[in-house]
């Protein structure tokens, strides 16, 4: 009689003992524009936040990395995004986003146009230009920059720019909203901005999540305006003021759902100091982490040294050590995160 018993007893010790130590969900991070998952910086963020959250993590890549980025327009780079995701099975039950500018619209075309992905549940956004960018920085020198910026100074809401340049589809210039409604290929409809069109799915899609995380550099230069990071930014037909997210007609008319989020508490708006993806590591910890640790109490004090998730950090370590000698594309750096002291 007693043999049954005993068996179970082993049976639930074994149970508990392999099960995993966090219940935390994965999380992916999209990269900024120029920028790519093998560089240095990019794979340093990533492994420092898997580190700090105890959770496993990965840099989602899309296309070839720097040149797309630049070049597919932001509607492809979704598409290529939400196959990618549906196809991860880590996935399958839920999972958090981590963006970085650019890939910030990625991540929320992710949300909003994935058919059948898996479920988010809090995305954290360092830089995003969610309302639009008043004006694209010129990319600099090198060859890729001469055809980035030849496209820039172009007709920026043509067909043909449109095709060709990713930034494009959220470059949003306050005194051409016309042409921008009529040209511009992405961000109206991410933003839900088209007056008969609005689409109740994406708007449902993104009230979905648990948390959405706004974080502004406080030095920001690249996003014009900064508030952009937090849905802010100035009236169509002019320049000034920057309207702060709760006065626009996005968030008034609740276009995708901010709103409905921001009263239930689920948008946070923060600021960090620093300019554009210049994040310190002891700001990672404070306002990301948290919320790619699904709820579980954490310590933001504790020593960094304790352990990386098992198995993850042979692979990466040698991916930084590879990325260590492809990493040389200077000119690009003010779109790229760089992880500070
Ligand atoms: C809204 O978006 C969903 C999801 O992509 C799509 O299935 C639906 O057809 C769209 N509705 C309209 C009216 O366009
Ligand atoms: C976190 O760690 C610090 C330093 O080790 C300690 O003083 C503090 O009490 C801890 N807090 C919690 C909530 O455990």
């Amino acid at each position: 009689m007693a043999t049954p018993t005993l068996k179970l007893a082993v049976a639930v010790v074994v149970v508990f003992v392999s099960a995993p130590i966090s219940s935390s969900i994965p999380f992916i991070v999209l990269h900024g524009i120029g920028d790519q998952c093998k560089n240095r910086g990019m794979t340093q963020f990533t492994e420092l936040l898997s580190k700090y959250a105890g959770v496993e993590g990965q840099c989602l890549e899309i296309g070839d990395g720097t040149m797309d980025s630049w070049f597919m327009p932001l509607q492809e780079q979704t598409d290529i995004a939400c196959e990618k995701v549906k196809k991860m099975k880590e996935l399958s039950g839920g999972y958090n986003i981590v963006g970085l500018s650019q890939g910030n619209l990625i991540a929320r075309g992710i949300i909003e146009f994935c058919d059948g992905g898996p479920p988010v549940k809090n995305f954290v956004s360092l830089g995003g230009p969610h309302a639009g960018t008043a004006s694209v920085p010129l990319c600099g020198t090198g060859i890729l920059c001469i055809i980035a910026d030849a496209l820039i100074k172009a007709e920026i809401y043509s067909d043909y720019v449109q095709a060709r340049l990713a930034p494009s589809g959220y470059l949003k210039i306050p005194t051409d909203i016309p042409d921008y409604m009529e040209g511009c290929r992405f961000l109206p409809r991410l933003n839900n901005e088209y007056p008969n069109e609005r689409n109740s799915t994406y708007k449902e899609r993104l009230e979905s999540l648990q948390n959405l995380v706004l974080i502004m550099f406080d030095r920001d230069t690249v996003l014009i305006p900064r508030e952009t990071s937090w849905f802010g930014y100035y009236p169509d037909g002019a320049f000034s003021p920057v309207l702060p997210p709760q006065q626009t007609a996005l968030y008034i008319e609740d276009w995708i759902g901010l709103k409905t989020l921001d009263d239930a508490g689920r948008v946070k708006y923060l600021t960090v100091p620093g300019r554009h993806l210049g994040i310190a590591r002891d700001d990672m910890k404070k306002y990301v982490v948290p919320y790619l640790v699904d709820g579980l109490p954490i310590n933001l004090s504790e020593e960094e040294s304790s352990s990386v998730p098992r198995g993850f950090s042979s692979a990466m370590d040698s991916a930084a050590n590879k990325a260590g000698q492809i990493d040389d594309v200077p000119s690009l750096s003010p779109f790229r995160i760089e992880v500070d002291e």
